[in-house]
């Protein structure tokens, strides 16, 4: 069976481990409602509070956040009728094709992903066994609807190859062409976000400095804040793209500037080379603005009704399981385990 046997189908997965930043818009929630709008794949997007529980999350918290999640891939253009939107516990077939995969995969594998070492980092006799399987049940999570792409941020690539890695080793071991080998979705011009303020790190909702990150929750003063404040080199722009390449931190606010206004970073730099930062910081936060205020607005009006949110969730989890249910049952087959008829 080639991968053209497979329905275009589209899966990505977010952690509620926190609120949202700019990172995970530009990088996922922004491609996630291209893909939708494309037309051409069936989207299924999921808040995944299994991952998140890999790391300790103080339960109300957590019940916030994955709400809160759900609003803003709404509030970015995520239309729960075409899309399915549901979180990753209300569909038990994630963590049940989970346990198949942690027979596949093998400990060397898990034990080379740099998130592990990252978040596991000198004290992993500590971390969760649930951080270290944390590949497979995303594997999981993909393969549960034989999902064809998966848009995700650059840092995501190496998962993605275990996830490939697992689906042709199942297939090799019990000599099927039962999963697809799914294509990783890393494009446009934010695929690494860095923090406002360390070039060198990724974006991020668990990075202690708030004003590192722009949350989609911020109001408009706080992001033209953050945005003044950011950290920056004390040189004016360059002429061209090309000449900010050891400049991580300038480039990072004209790759932000590009993906928010939706032009290429040329089109930035024909614009604004030669700008001093008292000059480009505004202009940025005005766009920044310009795009996120609705958003947020429309993110603060779901919030109002957590009961409506949990009804979208559910009715979604009920038409993902319909999808992932009977590949379960097959895979259950495959493998030899007696199921009930
Ligand atoms: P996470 O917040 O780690 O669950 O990530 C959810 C999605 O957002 C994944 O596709 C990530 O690759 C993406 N993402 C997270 N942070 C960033 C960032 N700073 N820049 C670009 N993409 C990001
Ligand atoms: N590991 C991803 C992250 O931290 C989240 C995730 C879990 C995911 N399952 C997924 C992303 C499946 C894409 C597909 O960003």
């Amino acid at each position: 069976m080639t991968d053209a046997a497979f329905t275009p189908r589209v899966f990505s997965g977010i952690q509620p481990s926190g609120g949202l930043t700019l990172g995970n818009y530009l990088g996922a929630l922004k491609r996630f409602v291209e893909m939708q709008d494309a037309g051409t794949f069936e989207c299924v997007y999921c808040m995944v509070d299994l991952h998140a529980i890999t790391v300790w999350q103080d339960p109300e918290e957590l019940r916030k956040n994955t709400r809160e999640a759900a609003a803003a891939f709404i509030a970015a253009g995520i239309d729960p009728a075409r899309s399915i939107l549901f979180n990753q516990s209300q569909a038990p077939e994630h963590a049940q094709l989970a346990w198949i995969f942690n027979t596949v995969a093998r400990m060397g594998w898990m034990g080379r992903m740099t998130q592990w070492k990252d978040k596991a980092g000198k004290n992993s006799e500590n971390a969760s066994l649930g951080l270290f399987a944390y590949p497979a049940l995303m594997a999981a999570d993909i393969l549960a609807y034989h999902a064809t792409h998966v848009p995700v941020g650059e840092d995501q690539k190496q998962h993605l190859e275990l996830t490939r890695d697992i689906a042709a080793k199942f297939n090799h071991d019990y000599d099927v062409d039962f999963f697809p080998i799914t294509e990783p979705v890393i494009e446009g011009p934010a695929t690494r976000v860095m923090s406002l303020r360390d070039g060198t790190k990724k974006m991020s909702k668990s990075d202690p400095s708030d004003m590192s990150r722009i949350n989609l929750t911020d109001d408009a003063d706080t992001i033209s804040k953050k945005f003044k404040k950011a950290r920056t080199d004390p040189e004016p722009l360059p002429e061209t793209y090309a000449e900010l390449k050891d400049r991580p931190e300038a480039r990072n606010l004209v790759d932000i500037f590009a993906a928010l206004s939706g032009v290429s970073t040329d089109a930035v730099m024909a614009e604004h080379g030669g700008a001093g930062w008292g000059q480009f910081k505004p202009r940025l936060a005005e766009v920044a603005v310009e795009k996120m205020a609705p958003m947020t607005d429309e993110m603060n009006r779901l919030m109002a009704d957590p009961g409506e949110i949990d009804r979208i969730l559910g009715e979604g989890a009920g038409r993902a399981r319909e999808i992932a249910a009977p590949i379960l049952a097959k895979t259950y087959d495959i493998v030899g385990l007696i199921a009930s008829k």
